[in-house]
């Protein structure tokens, strides 16, 4: 191998175990925390939103004025990474994980569907445990970007 592809490969590996670390992929069975996650468009355009875990790419997604686009996990083991753009503004932050789930859409429970709803507005990006959440539900967890 050439010195070139050498760096390559360092760096293929270097991503691959170390930034994204295969046991995150593992899927725990016993964990049957459901979750429905939505990424709602409170902005005055559209938003254009792509979803991903290391396991799955949810596709790029035009969510047009007050539509929303909206995915499941069976698990709360899972994590998935949203990345946002707005016009020129962009922002990209982890959208579901048990981090996520327990601080801001409730404890996993087999018995229950639980609701992580982001709201995205042209302040930023607010969290919430229920649809149509009153403006007392929503948490503010992230601005955009730039
Ligand atoms: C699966 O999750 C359960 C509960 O969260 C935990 O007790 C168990 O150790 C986990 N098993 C594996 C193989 O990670
Ligand atoms: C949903 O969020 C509200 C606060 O907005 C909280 O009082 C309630 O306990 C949460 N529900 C769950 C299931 O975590
Ligand atoms: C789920 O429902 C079953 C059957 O009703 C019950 O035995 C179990 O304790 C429930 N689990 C939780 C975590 O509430």
């Amino acid at each position: 191998m050439s010195g070139y592809q050498k760096r390559n490969l360092a760096l293929f590996l270097y991503i691959y175990c170390c930034l994204f670390p295969p046991t995150l992929s593992v899927v725990n069975a016993s964990a049957g925390g459901k979750y429905h996650v939505y990424i709602a468009n409170g902005l005055p355009d559209n938003l254009r939103v792509n979803c991903w875990s290391n396991d799955e790419d949810l596709g790029d997604y035009n969510v047009p004025v007050n539509q929303r686009f909206r995915f499941t996990t069976t698990t709360e083991l899972a994590k998935y990474f949203g990345t946002f753009w707005w016009g020129q503004k962009t922002n990209a932050f982890v959208v579901f994980s048990s981090q996520v789930a327990s601080t801001y859409c409730g404890e996993a429970d087999p018995n229950i569907s639980r609701i992580c709803y982001w709201l995205v507005t042209s302040d930023g990006f607010y969290i919430a445990n229920v649809t149509r959440p009153p403006p007392e539900a929503l948490t503010k967890v992230h601005p955009w970007a730039n």
